[in-house]
């Protein structure tokens, strides 16, 4: 079925607000035969979306497929650029490396490349990232903004000041971020971001914001040797999210935040940052591939890297690190 009709299908659904939608009426709207109409609901119930016919009424949907699937992401989506081109799978080995492969080829800014399950999903220092299907939030965001290479990680702090305002408006979870960009319930990981980008030694060409959110998760969902470590927003709301709706908010927070960062800068985006992280203004413990350091959280650079001063006084610059607060 053609997108376009698809979409305003469902929209007229929705408005509808399960009541029935008569076939002459749809007929009308779309300019088509009552057997095409008929062959649309054939094709959406193909889809996993249950419709109910009955006779003289008309049409009504029942239940919505549980799937973050182009019609539901796009329905009523109102970006400007992130997310208005997507694309789906059901499963793939990991959307970074489809991210990876489309920006070489030329994807537009805000391509979103979404899947429900990924088989090797990357998280940061070359670990795996567990991302089991029709649970949570897999999806790799392309940006190609003109800035040097030294200031992408802004980016990644950018996504997670997004994510968190996104997470409040869509759940009553009050998440919090730790540096560098981990977002966490509890002292729990619920969200991770991994940014990667192409880029030459003066000039971005492309950013990809990997990011992982722990939807709909059941505790016994996670390995045993996790489930005190991670979590899920259904753990912590006691119900089903729903993963689309969560997904928009995060590209329209994306979104003018992004706006906001070309057009005048960090400041913004370092201040709501600043204000949702638990590592600032604490003693934390920062692992680095060298060495250990045990001081106090000063805040962050411009860059987004980590200032942190030891008992002696010295301010170390931190650029990759686990940290233990
Ligand atoms: C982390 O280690 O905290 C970062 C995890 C990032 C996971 C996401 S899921 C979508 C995207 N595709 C991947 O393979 N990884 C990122």
């Amino acid at each position: 079925m053609q997108t376009d009709i698809r979409r305003t299908l469902l929209e007229m659904f929705t408005n509808a607000e399960g009541e029935y939608v008569s076939g002459q009426r749809i007929s009308d709207l779309l300019g088509c035969s009552r057997t095409a109409v008929w062959k649309h609901i054939e094709d959406l119930r193909k889809e996993g979306y249950e419709l109910e016919a009955v006779r003289k009424k008309g049409y009504r949907i029942v239940t919505k497929p549980n799937k973050v699937s182009t019609n539901e992401l796009l329905l009523g989506l109102h970006t400007k650029k992130i997310g208005q081109n997507l694309h789906y799978e059901e499963t793939v080995d990991s959307t970074q490396k489809i991210a990876h492969r489309l920006a070489q080829e030329g994807a537009v800014e805000g391509t979103v490349i979404v899947a429900e399950e990924q088989t090797a999903g990357r998280g940061r220092l070359a670990r795996k990232w567990y991302s089991p299907k029709y649970t949570g939030v897999w999806m790799s965001i392309i940006l190609r903004p003109a800035i040097p290479p030294q200031h992408a990680p802004q980016l990644t702090l950018l996504a997670a000041v997004a994510i968190v305002q996104a997470i409040q408006e869509v759940t009553n979870v009050l998440p919090d971020i730790k540096w560098p960009n981990d977002i966490l319930v509890n002292n729990k990981k619920l969200v991770g971001i991994l940014t990667e980008m192409q880029a030459d030694v003066e000039q971005v060409h492309s950013v990809i914001i990997g990011i992982g959110i722990n939807v709909n998760q059941k505790l016994e969902h996670f390995d045993s040797d996790i489930q005190h470590l991670a979590t899920s927003l259904s753990i912590e709301e006691q119900k089903e999210v729903n993963r689309a709706a969560l997904m928009q908010a995060i590209f329209l927070k994306m979104e003018s935040l992004y706006e906001d960062y070309l057009e005048n800068g960090f400041g913004l985006v370092k201040h709501l940052w600043e204000s949702y992280s638990i590592s600032i203004g604490k003693r934390i413990i920062a692992r680095t591939l060298k060495a250990t350091i045990e001081g106090h959280a000063k805040g962050i650079t411009n860059d987004g890297v980590l200032l942190l001063e030891d008992d002696n006084g010295t301010v170390h610059h931190i650029h990759s690190a686990d940290i233990e607060l």
